[in-house]
């Protein structure tokens, strides 16, 4: 006779166990928690910290039209983006192709470390996110050689 083990992945009182994407869509629900932050910057992409738990670091973004990232991992770290408003492009480098993801509102993406994206903004209208950076920070590495470290 085997033991059934407890259902830790259910078990929602282990904010370890919550999926970045959940986190990140609660936070995008909840505008009252980052409205008094959100900007919008003309000379560069707006980022603010909205909250720090023991595992996460949550940040809103603002993305004018043609604001963009450049090519970059997360290093070491795990996470998820979804879109709150407008509309975002992600770029993937994989093993040397490159995936286009058109992102809408209330669509997520999740990342790991070895994961090389670009995301921006190339429609007219503003766009908003929410990111969610699990266990190490918003680390960002621009790197010249991220696609090759794709392959
Ligand atoms: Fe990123």
């Amino acid at each position: 006779m085997f033991a059934v083990p407890d259902n830790t992945v259910a078990a929602p009182e282990n904010p370890a166990l919550r999926h970045p994407v959940r986190v990140a869509l609660s936070y995008a629900s909840d505008r009252d928690s980052w409205r008094h932050l959100l900007r919008y910057d003309p000379d560069e992409r707006f980022a603010a910290l909205v909250e720090r738990t023991a595992e996460d670091e949550i940040w809103l973004l603002s993305w004018l039209p043609g604001q963009r990232t450049d090519l970059h991992d997360h290093g070491d770290t795990s996470g998820a983006f979804t879109v709150v408003s407008g509309r975002l492009t992600e770029v993937v480098a994989r093993r040397g192709t490159l995936d286009v993801n058109e992102l809408h509102v209330g669509q997520s993406r999740v990342f790991a470390p070895g994961y090389v994206h670009q995301i921006s903004n190339v429609v007219p209208d503003p766009a908003v996110s929410i990111h969610v950076y699990r266990y190490g920070g918003r680390t960002m590495r621009y790197r010249e050689d991220a696609a090759r470290l794709a392959t």
